[in-house]
């Protein structure tokens, strides 16, 4: 018998980078989904069959994790699909949480979300060695959270959907060579970057309250204070810079990078009044729309 488990990508709302050094971060996740579908079987070993997802790193390591731990014998079959892209929305969290929580059902091993999650950042951090968990988390939890970078703590405060447009920048970011560089910065310059990590983290505070409220005005100033803190890190880029810069002009409230930077996404916050405004001047700038509800993903059990 196959069973399917869906995990939703995620946008990283405010937070960034500060995230990795036990800061907080909000992050939405989004409704596009990574499916891994499987069952038992009888082969000496594993199969997968993973289309677009060239790298099995998350699912073979999410496998051999909960395999150890469990003492499994038996070998699985496991195929996926995903409506992500490449756009840096979350694939390897996705695929890892979703293997993760089939495993849990193939075998019934009543996992707890906590455990859930455990175990999965375990295995992204087998495979990738770097990362604060805070994707993983937006898997499992879905909504909008506020992920504790220290204590790995989550707060579900949010599950309706946040009025943000996503602009995908043209190219992928890779989060690691991102997160080195903010390291690198680091040794360098101590104090100035931990004197922006603590600013990050003061407006992350500050932004949930203002999604609390809804009060866009205030979350749309505190995402153009995180996009101006994160260009002081080093990690946006000329395109992204220009797609937050026009969209703020067209009348967004706000905008900023989501994720490493690089590459990938921006997001920008905007009243209906102003959207299509905000969506013209986005793609006008080069960047290509892509078409997420953000704030409403969930985990997907069939
Ligand atoms: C990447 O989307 C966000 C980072 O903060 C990395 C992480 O938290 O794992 C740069």
């Amino acid at each position: 018998m196959a069973i399917s488990v869906s995990a939703p990508g995620k946008l990283m709302i405010l937070g960034e980078h500060a995230v990795v050094y036990g800061y907080p971060c909000i992050v939405s996740s989004v409704d596009k989904y990574l499916t891994v579908k499987g069952g038992r079987s009888f082969d000496k070993n594993d199969t997968f069959v993973t289309g677009k997802i060239r790298d099995t790193s998350f699912i073979k390591s999410a496998i051999d994790i909960i395999r150890n731990k469990y003492k499994l014998k038996e070998r699985i079959f496991l195929e996926t699909e995903s409506d992500l892209g490449e756009y840096g929305l979350g694939s390897s969290a996705a695929v890892t949480v979703a293997t993760v929580k089939l495993l849990n059902e193939l075998f019934g091993l009543s996992l707890t979300n906590q455990e859930a999650f455990e175990l999965s950042y375990k295995a992204v951090l087998q495979a990738q060695k770097k990362g604060s968990g805070f994707d993983v988390a937006s898997c499992i939890f879905g909504g909008t959270i506020y992920f504790d970078g220290k204590s790995k703590e989550v707060d579900v405060f949010s599950h309706d959907p946040l009025p943000i447009i996503v602009g995908f920048s043209g190219n992928k970011g890779d989060t690691m060579i991102m997160i080195e560089k903010v390291a690198e910065l680091k040794k360098k310059k101590q104090k100035l970057v931990e004197e922006i990590f603590n600013s990050i983290g003061k407006l992350v505070g500050q932004g949930k309250r203002a999604i609390c409220k809804k009060d866009w005005q205030r979350l749309g100033k505190l995402m153009n204070d995180d996009h101006q803190l994160l260009i002081k890190l080093g990690v946006s880029n000329n395109k992204l810079n220009q797609l937050v810069g026009e969209a703020v002009r067209a009348g967004a409230y706000g905008a900023k990078l989501s994720g490493a930077g690089g590459g990938d996404c921006m997001i920008a916050l905007v009243s209906d009044e102003n959207r299509a405004k905000v969506e013209a001047a986005i793609r006008n700038a080069g960047g290509e729309l892509i078409n997420v509800e953000v704030g409403k993903g969930t985990l997907i059990n069939y």
